[in-house]
């Protein structure tokens, strides 16, 4: 009988492993009882990339490891799945913020697109056409292009990438989903909406507008502020990954959305009425005497910047059973708490030595 793929006694190479939700990934699967494999992080270590986001995994011994590595160099990926036993992949390392790509796209080609292709090189070369393999891609709704008022993201809209960032993610998906047509490889590929939840750099919209709030600076809202995100807590996301290695179906794609569709001005304004409650203004000196609200600050548009994005998540509840499960509430004061309670992660982000990390462990190699 054919050998077939099983996640749970996996030994799974999560690249991107020390962003934001690939960590919250790796805690979530080695949290898991049920779940017996392995886990080797492979990550570059960018800026987006902080080794304190993986400070609790140690307790988990052999079962995780971690490699410093580019997924753009063949040697490093194949000698991490060769010494690893590595049979599933899942594919979190990218460059992930637009306002970054559309400054500069370099890094956003090579990583997005070429490192996709040297993963998928080294698992054609290493896993031939095994049946108990499985790649996994986790791609962006922002590959579908930008929606009018109406309507959403299903896995039949065309794509139509509108930034360098969804442009690359774009080019990803299509060779992803072109290695398992033509050689065969065991593939599926995700396309989830706006992700929020602990641990995000605060270059994104919500930990940006909770850090600058907390300090009292302007809370910069781009153009109009009436462009709408579907939100997500990054929990529910890493469950609909899990479910998809678990059970999801090879050369399948499916949406992940979080049916919370929201204009970027009324999230802003949801997130000050929760600081108002879990931090209040009137406690803070950095605000003097202003509330939240008041940092509201309208500022020029991102060029080419999407209106609207929304998710049919149907295909994956149909076959699945997937639903987000923490209402925007709970995702939104659970995630105000947490960077609350997490001073010194912001502070190392803040001074910088969140990178000394580095310096200490690699500095003469
Ligand atoms: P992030 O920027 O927080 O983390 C990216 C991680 O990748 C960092 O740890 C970085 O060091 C690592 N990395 C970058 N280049 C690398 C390279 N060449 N080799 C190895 N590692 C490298 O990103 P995120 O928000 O956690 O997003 C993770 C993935 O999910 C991305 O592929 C992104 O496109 C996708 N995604 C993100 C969202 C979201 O809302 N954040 C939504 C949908 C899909
Ligand atoms: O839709 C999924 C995508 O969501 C992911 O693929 C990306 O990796 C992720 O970064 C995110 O992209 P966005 O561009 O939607 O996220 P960002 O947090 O940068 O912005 C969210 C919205 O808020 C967007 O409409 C731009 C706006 N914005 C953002 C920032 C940083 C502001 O108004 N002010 C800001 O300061």
């Amino acid at each position: 009988m054919a050998k077939s793929f099983h996640f749970s006694k996996a030994s799974v190479l999560v690249t991107g492993g020390a962003g934001f939700i690939g960590s919250n990934f790796i805690h979530h699967i080695l949290a898991r009882r049920g779940f017996s494999g392995k886990v080797v992080n492979l990550d570059k270590l960018t800026y987006a990339g902080n080794p304190g986001n993986l400070a609790g995994a140690r307790k988990y011994g052999r079962r995780y490891a971690f490699v410093r590595g580019d997924i753009c160099d063949p040697g490093c990926v194949k000698a991490a799945m060769k010494r690893h036993g590595v049979n599933c992949i899942v594919n979190f390392a990218a460059e992930s913020h637009v306002d970054r790509s559309i400054h500069g796209p370099a890094e956003f080609i090579n990583t997005n697109i070429n490192g996709a292709f040297v993963l998928l090189e080294a698992a054609r070369e290493l896993w031939k056409a095994d049946a108990a393999t499985r790649f996994h891609h986790v791609s962006t709704d922002e590959v579908y292009g930008s929606l009018g008022p109406k309507g959403r993201f299903t896995e039949k809209t065309p794509y139509d990438p509108r930034s360098p960032y969804s442009a690359s993610k774009a080019s990803s998906d299509h060779l992803v989903s072109a290695y398992s047509h033509t050689y065969g490889l065991q593939v599926t590929i995700s396309n989830c909406s706006n992700n929020y939840g602990p641990r995000q750099f605060p270059e994104k919209l919500i930990p940006l507008m909770i850090l600058n709030a907390l300090e009292g600076k302007p809370l910069p809202v781009y153009g109009d502020g009436k462009n709408v995100r579907d939100w997500l807590y990054v929990e529910d996301h890493c469950d609909a990954i899990r479910l998809l290695l678990e059970k999801g179906r090879p050369g399948e794609t499916y949406n992940i959305g979080g049916g919370c569709e929201k204009r970027n001005i009324d999230l802003v304004k949801n997130l000050c009425s929760a600081l108002e409650s879990l931090a209040p203004s009137a406690a803070n000196a950095a605000l003097r005497g202003r509330k939240y609200s008041e940092l509201i600050t309208y500022v020029k548009d991102r060029p080419g910047h999407d209106r609207r994005y929304a998710i049919d998540y149907s295909k994956i509840h149909r076959e699945l059973g997937w639903n987000p499960a923490h209402t925007f509430a709970e995702g939104l004061a659970r995630t105000v708490e947490w960077y609350l309670g997490n001073s010194e992660w912001i502070a190392n982000i803040k001074n910088g030595s969140y990178r000394k990390w580095l310096e200490k462990n690699y500095a003469r190699r």
